[in-house]
């Protein structure tokens, strides 16, 4: 498979750098405005009654604060937060132990809850909704069912796709929040903010042109930052402008609309293959090389939200801007073809 630069961008972040840049407060938190306001409220309303926070689901693409915000709250709360995830809950007895380790105010933060096995989410209904938890001991004639009563805890579910979650699960957080794509101008506050935590040189205007090219995207944002900062420093004089930052996301094949080697690589290949569409995911799947989860969880909400792709009931539609964007000859024409 050709090299993909910006693949491992997208979903192996670098585990210390993230714990460096991740704000901790609130206060430093930037973007996502309605959803910060929305749930600092909550955090206040519910420390002022002396109660634990409602149970809270934070939905949206990879990369945009959903790890970043669960930290955030849990401090503000003053509660120690457990992390777990849905594949890594494997057996009942797996959710069994976190639940009954868990003491009055912890919260429970479930990753990928929408991974989480459908028998195993059974046992976490009366969990969240009661603070019980129905147990099975003994095989056979002798098994018998007892009901545990668990410590008041906080939920909070983090999921890439909340489509996948069953009703039951959903209704069952009371506090549901959605994080956006960011704007240039929030990512290039995030970008300076890294660059100062890290001790790079960089000016608004470099700041702004990583920001511009990092798909709306903070993880992806800082992930470029420390790419663009290795270019300076071997190419160039150490500090980040915007020409210095230009020549290194070009050499990384980002363009200069923040489109990625897959972006483009899912584009053409509906343009070029399946005639501009529809084409339905796993058929794409294959002509990409890449996973149809992927591709739904992290390509396709950025590229809907540009305005390149459309989603069907037949399938997937490029517009006429990916058209224009990747120098093809429109729709309107016998045969798309490169320019
Ligand atoms: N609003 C934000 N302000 C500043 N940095 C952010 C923000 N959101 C995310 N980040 C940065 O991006 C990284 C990825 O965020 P994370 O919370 O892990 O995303 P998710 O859990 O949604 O995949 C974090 O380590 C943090 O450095
Ligand atoms: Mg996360």
């Amino acid at each position: 498979m050709p090299e993909r630069p910006n693949a491992d961008v997208l979903t192996k972040p670098d585990v210390a750098l993230e714990m460096t840049l991740r704000p901790s407060l609130f206060s430093e938190f930037t973007g996502q405005a309605k959803v910060k306001e929305r749930l600092e409220i909550s955090v206040q309303a519910a420390r002022q009654r002396g109660e634990p926070l409602d149970h809270i689901l934070l939905n949206g693409p990879p990369g945009l604060g959903k790890t970043t915000l669960a930290n955030i709250i849990a401090k503000s709360m003053g509660g120690n937060l457990k992390t777990t995830s849905g594949p890594t809950i494997e057996k009942a007895s797996d959710l069994a132990g976190l639940l009954t380790n868990l003491e009055e105010g912890d919260l429970l933060f479930i990753d990928e809850i929408h991974r989480l096995q459908k028998t195993i989410e059974e046992y976490l209904y009366p969990a969240m909704e009661d603070f019980k938890l129905d147990i099975i001991i003994d095989q056979g004639p002798n098994a018998r069912s007892i009901r545990l009563n668990l410590p008041r805890f906080t939920l909070i579910g983090a999921t890439t796709r909340s489509g996948l979650l069953s009703a039951p699960l959903l209704t069952r957080f009371p506090v549901r929040e959605r994080v956006d794509y960011y704007t240039a101008e929030q990512l290039q506050k995030i970008v300076i903010r890294s660059a100062h935590l890290l001790g790079i040189e960089i000016d608004e205007q470099g700041g702004l042109e990583i920001a511009r090219r990092s798909r709306g995207t903070p993880r992806i944002a800082n992930n470029l930052l420390k790419r663009v900062r290795d270019y300076a420093q071997v190419r160039g004089d150490g500090r980040i402008s915007m020409e210095t930052a230009d020549r290194a996301l070009a050499l990384l094949e980002i363009d200069q609309h923040g489109l990625d080697e897959m972006d483009k690589r899912i584009l053409e290949a509906i343009v070029l293959k399946f005639g501009g569409g529809p084409v339905g995911v796993s058929s794409l799947a294959v002509a990409v090389g890449e996973e149809p989860d992927t591709i739904e969880e992290v390509y396709e909400p950025y590229l809907i939200m540009e305005g390149y792709l459309n989603r069907t009931s037949q399938g997937r539609v490029v517009t006429e801007l990916a058209y224009q964007r990747l120098g093809l000859v429109g729709r309107g024409s016998a045969q798309p073809r490169l320019l």
